[in-house]
């Protein structure tokens, strides 16, 4: 598979689409068995995550629900730390189980303000699913319960993921060379 330029930096394939396929069905299946009965409430975050919101979605056979919400924090290949608001809960999510959907837990900032927002809705559960995980850039004692893959703290671009507003489209995910 060939490089890709994106605005001034090139990337190369780090994850190819059919491994990505592969372990979002897999953790469909878990999520299928764990929540049976319990009616889960994805919820999605915005932007980064809707493809990987989608493509698990499909994968979902039991009764559930999915709405999105969304967060501003980052601006080039840094994170920028100061996380601002979360808009969207227009949901009741009292009494749901929850499952959130990131595309990617960094530092984890963004993933522990989500999770302190939503405790605030007396929530029946709350869980954190993302599909990649840097565990080497982590800088609060958080761990997701789901992470699709655990990736080295380079930056990476494509399935959802951008580089300053253009890479989402790409169907692998491509990390900066
Ligand atoms: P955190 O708050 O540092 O964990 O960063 C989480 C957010 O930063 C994610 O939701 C992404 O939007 C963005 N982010 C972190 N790392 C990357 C990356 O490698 N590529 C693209 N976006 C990233
Ligand atoms: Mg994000």
């Amino acid at each position: 598979m060939q490089d890709v330029k994106i605005h001034d930096k090139v990337f190369t394939v780090m994850i190819e689409a059919k491994q990505i396929n592969e372990r979002i069905k897999t953790l469909a299946d878990s999520i299928n068995i764990e929540y049976k009965d319990k009616k889960p409430l994805f919820l999605g975050v915005l932007n980064g995550a809707f493809l990987f919101a989608a493509d698990l979605f499909k994968e979902i056979n039991i009764e559930c629900e999915i709405s999105f919400v969304k967060v501003s924090s980052y601006s080039g290949t840094e994170s920028s730390g100061a996380v601002k608001n979360l808009i969207g809960i227009s949901h009741s999510i009292k009494d749901r189980h929850v499952i959130v959907l990131e595309d990617i837990v960094d530092t984890g900032d963004t993933a522990r303000y989500i999770i302190e927002e939503l405790k605030r809705h007396e929530t029946a559960s709350i869980k954190f699913a993302t599909l990649l995980f840097k565990p080497k850039a982590l800088k609060h004692n958080f761990k997701p319960d789901y992470s699709c893959f655990e990736i080295d703290p380079a930056f990476v671009v494509g399935f959802g993921l951008d580089y300053d507003g253009l890479g989402r489209n790409l169907n692998d995910i491509y990390v900066l060379k």
